[in-house]
């Protein structure tokens, strides 16, 4: 069974996301077929910010790709996964984002790989996440993807100048994709259910 088909509703489950469901498989449907039409095999995640760590096995599991996590925090305690028991996150490499000896561990992790995807999803406000754009980005050869840009304010102001910006610059180079989130109502409230999924697709590669 893909993970996503389980039917757990909460979000420590371990087969569970911790995105929006529908989002979250839009978007493996969507990288699954971006690479294979190409014929690119066993492409390179570089995810910033891994939260629970869940990511991982849906990359290096479902899809057979190599996937690097980077996060500050080591690992969660036992108390912060909750009764159902998230296998607890240990990123590949532990350290802040912004701090060049990060970026240094990872160049030194790849090896020389070219990265397929850089995934960005750590602090959550507008000048950090331009930083780890700034840092990140141009490691990237086919697609830079930036979570929760529906909801938080200063991700949704960073993918909106961005667009803004090749509008601006009539760029050719990058196609905008964004996966919304979308909502649902219940007892008279007003949910958010989806995160936003904003992917940069890289036309002609980085660089
Ligand atoms: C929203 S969670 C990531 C969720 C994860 N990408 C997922 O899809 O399940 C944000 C993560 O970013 C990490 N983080 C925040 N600021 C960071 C920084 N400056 N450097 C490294 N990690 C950071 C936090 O520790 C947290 O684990």
């Amino acid at each position: 069974m893909p993970p996503w088909d389980c039917k757990s509703t909460t979000l420590f489950h371990p087969t569970m996301p911790s995105q929006s469901m529908g989002e979250w498989r839009t978007y493996l449907e969507f990288v699954e077929t971006y690479f294979r039409n190409r014929g690119i095999k066993k492409p390179m995640v570089v995810e910033i910010g891994i939260g629970f760590g869940k990511q991982k096995r849906f990359y290096e599991e479902v899809l057979g790709y190599t996937h690097i996590g980077v996060d500050y925090r080591k690992a969660r305690s036992a108390s912060e996964v909750g009764a159902e028991g998230v296998s607890l996150s240990i990123p590949d490499i532990v350290g802040d984002s912004h701090a060049p000896k990060t970026k240094a561990a990872l160049v030194a992790m790849l090896k020389g790989r070219e990265v397929n995807i850089v995934y960005l999803d750590a602090l959550h406000n507008y000048e950090a996440l331009k930083m780890d754009y700034a840092i990140y980005s141009p490691l990237a050869k086919d697609m830079i993807v930036i979570h929760d840009i529906t909801f938080v304010s200063g991700v949704k102001r960073f993918w909106e100048e961005l667009i803004a910006e090749a509008v601006e610059s009539q760029a050719q180079d990058k196609t905008f994709i964004t996966l919304t989130g979308y909502y649902i109502h219940r007892r008279g409230k007003k949910f958010i259910f989806g995160q936003g999924t904003g992917i940069i697709l890289l036309e002609d590669g980085n660089g």
